[in-house]
């Protein structure tokens, strides 16, 4: 079975489902408007993030992963993009109601991001110390001094040798592995208590990926904040992530822990996935591959959206949309499918 190569997250604390998220997404959606039509990049997309957690979020390339985290942060270009329903709430709070000053708090001080690609992330113009002090002093309030100070330690803190050369030099003159590392002293400099992680080590080599990793734990479990964490590899959901939300075509198909998502995958689509990652696949289970490509946002199929590519589709599914529902007997975990029964003999 899956499940024997899945690691106790250690780390994690949890409190009960019960308790109240950090942040949660209500039916989110996120459009993008040109000539051609509208994107519906973002289009329901619900998920929760507890205190001191890793959320996992996983799907094919243009699910959604990414305008969903742009969306939290509210950096999705505009035009042409535009958040137009759904709620965001951070802490009880609806981050969709406040102000660009109010936002401008929020993210550095409370929500950080660590980019897909740190190169354009980080500015080539500065050094690596100038872009932490800047960080700090406008969310921190610190003079100069002491913002320098604070930069070398967070050097230090992410594992950066001779920190106090490095804080003057500037990102090209760093490898891959330290931009990361650079990226994630910024994002930790105002002591979040929500890292957006967009696949943070999808750039680095193997070795310098569970270094990256073994970071973003470390720190977690030092500040208990809670980690949202985007990425293809499945092997890095399977050591991290606590829940795990399933996305395709602009919504999640299913939300649950990483135990439950590993040992019985419940949608159709999350099954594809996770049997098609050979380490995973047990030693007796076939590999499969999800026939057919992920439809572009502008013309999603009618239905349930996966049914051009799921192999117990009925006519059913190509005319209602199924929507996310609590699977009985569990704690919470969630499933958008006409035909759970059917999916869990496959
Ligand atoms: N600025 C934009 N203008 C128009 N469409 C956009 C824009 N940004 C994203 N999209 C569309 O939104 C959809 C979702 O994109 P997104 O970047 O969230 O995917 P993703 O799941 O993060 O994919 P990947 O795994 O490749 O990073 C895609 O169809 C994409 O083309
Ligand atoms: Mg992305």
């Amino acid at each position: 079975m899956a499940s024997e190569y899945l690691h106790e997250p250690k780390h994690l604390n949890l409190k009960k489902d019960s308790d109240q998220p950090l942040l949660e997404l209500k039916s989110l959606q996120t459009h993008f408007f040109s000539d051609e039509g509208t994107a519906r990049a973002v289009d329901g997309v619900s998920y929760k993030i507890l205190p001191g957690e890793t959320l996992g979020v996983v799907g094919e390339s243009g699910s959604g992963k990414s305008v969903t985290a742009l969306s939290i942060m509210q950096l999705v270009p505009q035009p042409p993009g535009k958040i137009v329903g759904g709620e965001i709430l951070f802490k009880g709070q609806s981050l969709l109601g406040m102000s660009e000053d109010e936002m401008r708090k929020i993210r550095g001080n409370e929500i950080a991001m660590i980019f897909q690609e740190p190169m354009t992330a980080l500015n080539p113009v500065f050094t690596v110390g100038d872009q932490i002090v800047e960080t700090v002093r406008v969310h921190r309030g610190l003079d100069k001094e002491e913002a320098r100070a604070h930069a070398i330690s967070m050097l230090e803190k992410v594992g950066i040798p001779s920190p106090e050369t490095r804080v003057d030099e500037y990102p090209h003159q760093l490898s891959g592995g330290m931009r990361q590392r650079v990226m994630i002293a910024i994002a930790m400099s105002c002591d979040p208590s929500l890292l957006i992680a967009d696949e943070p080590t999808t750039a680095l080599d193997v070795t310098i990926q569970a270094q990256i990793l073994d970071l973003i734990r470390g720190l977690q479990e030092e500040e208990g904040m809670s980690v949202l964490l985007i990425t293809h590899d499945l092997a890095v959901i399977a050591e991290v992530a606590h829940h795990v939300a399933v996305m395709y075509a602009g919504k999640v198909v299913e939300y649950a822990t990483v135990f439950e998502l590993f040992d019985s995958p419940a949608h159709p689509y999350s099954l594809g996935l996770f049997r098609s990652l050979p380490d995973l696949a047990g030693p007796n289970e076939p590999l499969a591959t999800i026939p057919g490509m992920v439809p572009p946002a502008t013309r999603f199929p009618s239905g349930c959206r996966f049914h051009p590519r799921c192999s117990i589709a009925t006519d059913l599914c190509k005319t209602d949309e199924p929507i996310l529902g609590f699977l009985n007997g569990t704690d919470g975990r969630t499933v958008a499918c006409h035909h759970i029964d059917e999916a869990a003999k496959l």
